[in-house]
């Protein structure tokens, strides 16, 4: 490591007043650097000529997951008041880590913060309101949520979808880099894969985003890919299929009434007469589109490891996030009748704009490289953590 490169990172350590953790040339261990440390060491702050000599000897070699390393820090969650974002958090604060939630609130709830958790108020595209909530916290890594989601609203405001999901990613990004923060899981979606590419679609498979929304996402993910080239960014990408379910206290509040399991729970729940399937003519075995269902628990699992992963590999990766099975709309309307043992009436409609047919993950990739096993993805804790929070909300 040179003189130079060094003196920056103990000044940087200096006007932080903690530690430092520094990757080792390109060697996967990771060192602790402290300022009291060092003092200790060598009896004063040391002067800027023998600092190379001094700290060379003086570094404490650590393993790269050890929570030494992290001390201190916290996990940045944006979007961390919305479905899966408040799931994630809560999930991270249950395994020891600190965490802050930066969120616009724009479809998230302040209610789905967890208590532990810090909150920043305000909007990704305020870079001065971003800087401000680095400059206040020691980020570990970055878990960005934040965007939005509507397919169909994406065909109707592309230029919005650009700008929140893409443009917005660019500015975290660039912010991050100012201070620093170097590790970064990111969600994208099942909807930037060319449906037709393949069944089940692994990560390898075209890219070809049939809407606005899809699109963003995958110049998120490229913009990404960019800092993580050029900046030595270490990012992970997860490409949730679809999400559902809720923990199992049901108290997340939901933040899409769109979503097919909701609007399937408001009709068995008798606050509307029947549930529009929007088509049946799509190219699947029962003309209804067929969907992956993974459940926000394991999408929250999924980022636990996800920062495991990134604690000991640099560089950019993309996962599916899904369990390799699909289930049509019809099945998931029979499927509630079933479990809840209630009617459940239905009328086919019209399509939707920017509807795939058929969206299956192959999640062999997560399952190698993170040990990614869904545990909660199967209909029945699906339909029931669901209907519990439909009921308490
Ligand atoms: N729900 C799914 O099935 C699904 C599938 C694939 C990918 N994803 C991705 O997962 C992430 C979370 O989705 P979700 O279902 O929890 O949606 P959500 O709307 O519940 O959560 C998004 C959160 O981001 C916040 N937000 C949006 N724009 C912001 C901005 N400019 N500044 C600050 N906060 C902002 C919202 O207030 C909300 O709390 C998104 O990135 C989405 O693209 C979701």
């Amino acid at each position: 490591m040179d003189n130079q490169y060094l003196q920056e990172l103990i000044s940087e350590a200096r006007q932080r007043d903690g530690g430092l953790i520094l990757n080792l040339d390109n060697k996967p261990a990771v060192v602790v650097l402290t300022i009291d440390k060092y003092n200790a060491l060598v009896g004063g702050l040391p002067a800027e000529e023998s600092v190379s000599k001094a700290a060379a000897p003086q570094v404490e070699q650590i393993s790269p997951a050890s929570p030494a390393a992290t001390q201190g820090k916290k996990i940045l969650v944006t979007g961390g008041a919305g479905y899966i974002g408040s799931h994630v958090a809560r999930k991270l604060l249950a395994s020891g880590h600190q965490v802050a939630v930066l969120d616009n609130l724009s479809t998230g709830k302040r209610e789905n913060v967890p208590s532990g958790a810090v909150f920043y108020e305000g909007d990704l595209a305020d870079m001065n309101f971003v800087r401000d909530v680095f400059a206040s916290n020691q980020f570990e890594a970055v878990m960005h949520l934040a965007a939005s989601i509507e397919v169909e609203e994406s065909v109707r405001q592309p230029e919005r979808y650009l700008e929140n999901n893409a443009i917005n990613t660019s500015k975290l990004l660039s912010v991050m880099h100012e201070f620093g923060v170097k590790k970064i899981v990111f969600s994208s979606t099942c909807a930037l894969y060319d449906p037709a590419g393949g069944r089940p679609l692994s990560e390898e498979s075209p890219v070809s985003p049939g809407n606005p929304y899809g699109h963003s996402k995958f110049v998120a993910e490229k913009i990404i890919e960019y800092h993580s080239k050029y900046s030595g960014v270490a990012a992970i990408v997860f490409r949730y299929f679809n999400a559902c379910g809720c923990d199992f206290d049901g108290l997340i509040k939901p933040t899409h009434a769109s979503h097919l399991i909701p609007n399937i729970l408001e009709v068995a729940n008798g606050d509307k007469a029947q549930i529009q399937v929007n088509g049946n003519d799509y190219a699947t075995p029962d003309g209804t589109c067929v969907r992956d269902f993974v459940h926000v628990l394991d999408i929250a699992q999924a980022h636990e490891l996800g920062l495991k992963f990134l604690s000991q590999s640099a560089g950019f990766e993309v996962f599916n996030i899904g369990t390799g099975r699909g289930y049509s709309v019809l099945e998931m309307i029979n499927a509630t009748a079933e479990v809840l043992n209630r009617m459940i009436p239905m009328e086919i409609g019209v399509r939707r704009a920017g509807d795939a047919d058929l969206l299956i993950a192959d999640p062999r990739k997560a399952k190698t490289l993170l040990g990614f096993e869904p545990t909660h993805s199967n209909l029945q804790t699906i339909i029931e953590t669901a209907w519990k929070q439909f009921k308490q909300n």
